[in-house]
């Protein structure tokens, strides 16, 4: 390994950083890290900080998790690879399947469909829902809906559904026949409603409006997340993912839930979709499914769903989708110990209980700390502080001011995410009180810092 001095002269000189700017990534180069234990993460200089950010919403069970790690060592010495394209299988993959399967039961979802990420579920869970509308003869059932604020990854059409101008403008134009419907999101919307009922049932009444501007018979899905989540965490009001649910079984439209980061117990359940009750027609996962030790995903399929793609006779029915690592078998040996892990730790329950713990301390920082415009979270360990320069205005703090947030917080032993004039919290689902008290006193002097 190169030298501390060689890793800092070299620091983004010679690689773009993902969601970052180049120049910006020069001026103020990344955090180096190089090491993690448990729930910590450690710099080049040796500075240790709690990772309130958990990876990227992926590491649920921190960076210690010896099972899945000697889960990936024992197949990379068996079959570190082979592809499950057409006639060929592992032995990983099919008990895999058949965990999930269990796994999901409760959510109606019964077939895998397995990825590389995040972005690759998205993308598939979108091509899979135009299939299954022409396998059933509604060919011209091809749009997609979806939330404002919703993030779906950075695929084209993923972005295309996407609610954030960040991951569109660049890129347009964008696969046409996507709308996107007012988010739930009470601190800022266009029907000035603060109440999270009154607004579910306002975004409800925009999505039967859109439908019936579009024609639902061109409709192909829905596809939103339970809790959004990069977004800035907009935790909607329970109603809401049940009307999406109703209107779109209503009207024919597929339901996808995105829970690419809600799967695997970070709402304080095991699904987003299971925390409102709900049975989506398609789910997306990734990340914490092997708890982000090996690029990995599934799109999982409900009954329903698959019977129509399993009872086609005509050839349609055939996936013209796939990757070169879909079901890569040392991705499904660590899916298979990151599953067994997370339900033996029962992770869900830890992150309700501590998901409370840090929404408490984050209403009492926000009453301490006027930048803090508003705060959202209560539904596991996902939460948001959003920053503004005045709370009356709702002017969002500037870059540099929540820049110093950030630095003094890191320097004060939180590693916490930026993402716009938000501050996003999705530590390990592993964090015990003690580090919860960490990240809210290394944030509140990170608050101070920048007041
Ligand atoms: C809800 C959601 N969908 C999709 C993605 C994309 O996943 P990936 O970055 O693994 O491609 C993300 C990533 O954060 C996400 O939060």
């Amino acid at each position: 390994m190169k030298d501390t001095n060689f890793l800092k002269k070299n620091n983004a000189r010679h690689l773009w950083h993902p969601m970052a700017h180049p120049a910006d990534s020069l001026a103020n180069p990344p955090d180096i890290i190089v090491g993690a234990e448990g729930v910590e993460i450690v710099d080049v200089d040796g500075h240790r900080s709690v990772d309130a950010v958990g990876g990227l919403w992926n590491v649920n069970l921190g960076y210690s998790c010896a099972p899945v790690k000697q889960a990936i060592a024992d197949q990379l010495d068996k079959l570190p690879y082979y592809s499950i394209f057409r006639g060929t299988s592992n032995d990983a993959v099919i008990e895999l399947s058949w965990m999930l399967k269990e796994f999901f039961e409760p959510d109606g979802l019964t077939r895998a469909f397995f990825t590389s990420g995040g972005s690759d579920s998205v993308e598939v869970s979108l091509r899979l829902a135009r299939q299954y509308h022409k396998l059933r003869g509604a060919a011209g059932r091809v749009k997609f809906l979806s939330f404002k604020k919703g993030y779906h990854g950075t695929h084209t059409l993923g972005a295309s559904v996407n609610g954030n101008a960040n991951f569109r403008a660049a890129y347009e134009p964008l696969m046409p026949g996507c709308y996107h419907i007012p988010a739930p999101y009470t601190y800022r919307n266009p029907f000035n409603e603060t109440d999270p009922a009154k607004l579910a049932q306002l975004c409800l009444a925009a999505l039967e409006d859109e439908i019936g501007f579009q024609g639902a018979e061109t409709i192909a899905a829905f596809i939103m997340e339970p809790i959004l989540g990069a977004g800035g965490v907009i935790p909607p009001h329970e109603s809401l993912m049940p009307g999406v649910r109703e209107i779109c079984s209503k009207h024919g439209i597929l339901l996808i839930a995105d829970e690419v980061i809600t799967a695997f117990g970070r709402t304080g359940s095991w699904t987003g979709s299971r925390h409102w009750g709900v049975q989506p027609d398609l789910l997306c996962s990734a990340k914490a499914i092997t708890n982000g030790y090996f690029p990995f995903g599934a799109v999982m399929v409900s009954g329903a769903v698959a019977e129509v793609f399993e009872g086609d006779m005509s050839g349609k029915g055939a996936i013209g989708s796939g990757y070169t690592y879909s079901g890569h078998p040392v991705g499904a040996a660590a899916a298979i110990a990151c599953l067994r892990e997370t339900e033996r730790l029962q992770v869900k329950d830890n992150a309700a209980a501590r998901g409370a713990q840090l929404f408490r301390g984050l209403q009492t920082l926000m009453q301490k700390h006027e930048m803090v415009g508003d705060i959202r979270g209560g539904h596991g360990l996902m939460c948001a502080l959003e920053l503004v320069s005045e709370r009356a205005s709702k002017a969002p703090a500037d870059k540099k001011t929540i820049g110093r947030v950030h630095r003094a917080t890191y320097e004060n032993g939180a590693m916490i995410r930026v993402s716009g004039n938000n501050i996003i919290l999705s530590p390990p689902l592993v964090v015990t009180e003690g580090d919860v008290d960490r990240i809210l006193a290394a944030l509140d002097i990170g608050l101070a810092a920048a007041a």
